[in-house]
């Protein structure tokens, strides 16, 4: 392993606090990895903070009525609170307004485009008089240039799906205040990528990464292009240079940056101002960056670019295990639909060994994994307290109860003793490896391999058989001897993923945690007492998981009650579609000639969306007969057909032989 490792993990938006999907993506993995970093002994750095600037957040601060800065406090705040319950253990937790940032980005900046590797262009951008400032994409609505849908946002319409830039709309406004928008010249930096191609390709070709992230930047590298890194807006990084008033550097410029400022904070406020150049100057460093997949091209790409038109050597990442997405049962996941797990209440249900144990077992390594409530339940009550919490339970309640507290001398080995040694050496070392590599889902599976391993050694020796023959006695001593050297390794092993019960597991009994190659050699001295044991994890029961799912869920309400004399007043019967036709001018509805067998009628109905007018012909439909006639785009409707719907799909229930007129009821 490396002497001295840097970790970072992607800055989160202070926009909205960390959910389960961002933990799995990178947090945990990353906690993991520094924590199995320092228990191998090397010096490890471990590095996040807050992404503070961008036009998501001036949005999200305007929404709620507040200034950027107040808002970025609260959820800085609320998500460092939140690593902190989670375990997640930074060295340093920063955030990009913090003082050493700002100048580090400028500076940053000042000499890529000394180096020539900044150029300027003028472009045509809208520009709001009333509230003096160019507005960024998502401030603007406007009229579809495709489709003449009013409400298009700024770089696409949601009616019809075109996609353009905001300078396309017509009639474009500030979605905050509504007020009409103009074009005004403006000028911009941009970062010529292309120029880095070749250094990139070349700096790619020697890195062994996973292919999902390798195959995604190759086309991307091939096809660098200039990219603006300015933008219009007061909150940011200025753009250090005359005349560039309300200018600032676009947040994927100076967010990564905030990498290395925070490092140099770390140092800083320990009165070492230039230790941080020892991980970032040092060609011996390692630098591992944990990030979700959607920031790969700007960790892969972007920020690796800035760094080659640097004159200092910064260390580029080495290593960038990007995981994919999380979903929750089936569905992304998505806070304005509810359809997310607020984790800071999670927690206050369930422990957080357990929720890291079931994240770092789903981890999306190699491809989208899901969490669902069912395989937590599974994960916890099967694995972690059948399995792991079981072996360590009754093996010291056995210590505790019947063999006076002491840890037993372990005398001549058996066949069986030596097979189950061998095995507990293995698994250590492949889940050593696992880690090395950065998969937890692997690391989670030798957990509880040794486990069970470990349950059927005990089940197969039977100690409580042995208690009660004394010429069994150094057998008996034996196996507890070895069965403790199992709890230690499963200590050992499980302590990046699950810190918290490992220490427990450690107090019990009543070792220190060390590090990894003299936890493996160090046996536990006999004549030594344990400590009294406690379960470590609790059952988790169907009632608990039936709550959380149905919290999901919005409710559905129903309509309220109704007694059968308002139901009586409508008339529904069986009509006949007898022809169909598109209404002129409406992309909704349908004009339908019906056969009530009684009369024919013609009814207007918005099922255009769902249905083409050749495939009704000859249908039977259900129709409230007794509704007022209505016109419709100037046609006369005379009742209305019932379709089924959730907003999204639309069905007809249709009948087949009951006879035209037939009262539905
Ligand atoms: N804030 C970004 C996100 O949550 C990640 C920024 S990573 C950094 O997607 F490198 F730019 F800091
Ligand atoms: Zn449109």
């Amino acid at each position: 392993m490396a002497k001295k490792i840097l970790i970072t993990a992607a800055l989160p938006y202070a926009n909205g606090s960390i959910h389960l999907g961002h933990l799995a993506g990178a947090y945990l993995p990353a906690d993991c990895y520094a924590r199995f970093c320092r228990l191998t002994g090397s010096k490890t750095l471990f590095i996040c903070g807050s992404d503070e600037y961008g036009t998501a957040i001036v949005h999200g601060a305007e929404l709620l009525k507040r200034s950027p800065k107040e808002h970025v406090d609260i959820f800085h705040e609320m998500n460092k609170e939140l690593f902190k319950k989670l375990n997640i253990e930074f060295d340093h937790y920063s955030r990009t307004t913090s003082k050493y940032h700002k100048p580090f980005v400028q500076e940053f900046f000042l000499q890529l485009l000394k180096n020539g590797f900044i150029e300027t262009k003028e472009s045509l951008q809208l520009y709001s008089e009333s509230e003096d400032r160019f507005l960024a994409d998502r401030f603007v609505i406007g009229t579809c240039p495709k489709c003449g849908f009013l409400e298009a946002r700024g770089d696409e319409c949601t009616k019809c799906g075109a996609s353009f830039e905001a300078t396309d709309l017509k009639n474009p406004k500030s979605k905050i205040t509504g007020s009409p928008l103009t074009l005004k010249k403006t000028t911009h930096w941009f970062l010529k990528c292309d120029l880095f191609k070749e250094k990139l390709s070349n700096w790619l070709k020697g890195l062994d990464w996973k292919p999902n992230v390798k195959n995604f930047i190759e086309p991307y590298i091939q096809d660098l292009r200039p990219r603006a890194i300015t933008r219009d807006m007061s909150w940011g990084v200025e753009v250090p240079l005359e005349n560039s008033d309300g200018k600032v550097l676009y947040v994927w410029f100076d967010a990564p940056i905030g990498y290395i400022s925070a490092t140099k904070e770390f140092f800083a406020e320990r009165g070492m101002p230039d230790e941080w150049k020892e991980y970032w100057f040092d060609k011996e460093t390692k630098y591992v960056q944990f990030i979700g997949k959607d920031n790969i091209v700007f960790h892969a790409v972007i920020f690796p670019a800035m760094i080659m038109g640097q004159d200092y050597p910064y260390k580029l990442v080495d290593e960038l295990p990007a995981n994919e997405f999380l979903n929750l049962e089936g569905k992304k996941f998505s806070k304005s639909s509810g359809w997310y797990i607020d984790l800071a209440d999670f927690m206050t249900r369930y422990p957080v060994d357990v929720i890291r144990y079931t994240l770092a077992a789903n981890a999306p390594e190699n491809q989208d994994s899901e969490f669902t409530f069912k395989d937590f339940q599974m994960r916890v009550n099967t694995e972690l307290v059948g399995k792991f919490g079981n072996f360590i339970h009754r093996t010291l309640t056995f210590v505790w109860d019947r063999m006076d507290r002491t840890v037993p001398k372990c005398h001549a080995l058996s066949d069986l003793d030596n097979e189950f040694l061998a095995n507990i050496e293995a698994i250590a070392i492949e889940a050593k490896e696992a880690y090395s590599k950065f998969q937890l889902r692997k690391a989670s599976s030798c957990i509880m391999t040794l486990s069970a391993l470990a349950n059927v050694y005990f089940d197969h020796k039977k100690p409580w058989i042995l208690l009660r023959n004394k010429e069994a006695l150094n057998e008996l001593e034996t196996t507890i001897a070895c069965c403790l050297k199992a709890i230690k390794v499963l200590g050992l092993i499980a302590e990046p993923i699950m810190p918290g019960t490992c220490e427990k597991i450690f107090a019990m009994i009543n070792c220190s945690q060390t590090n990894w190659d003299d936890c493996m050699k160090e046996e536990i001295e006999a004549g030594k007492q344990i400590k009294e044991p406690h379960t470590l994890f609790g059952k988790i029961e169907d009632s608990q998981i039936a709550e959380e799912v149905a919290k999901l869920e919005p409710a559905v309400h129903t309509k309220s009650e109704i007694g059968f004399e308002d139901f009586e007043k409508v008339d529904i019967r069986v009509g006949q579609i007898l022809t169909a036709e598109s209404v002129p001018k409406s992309s909704k509805l349908l004009k339908l000639e019906v056969d009530f067998g009684f009369e024919k009628r013609t009814i207007i109905s918005g099922i255009a969306k769902h249905y083409q007018p050749e495939a009704l012909q000859g249908k039977k439909v259900m129709a409230i007969v007794n509704f007022k006639p209505a016109k419709i785009m100037g046609i006369e409707s005379r009742g209305m057909i019932l379709s089924a719907s959730d907003g999204t799909i639309l069905e007809l229930p249709l009948l087949a032989s009951a006879p035209l007129g037939s009262e539905i009821g």
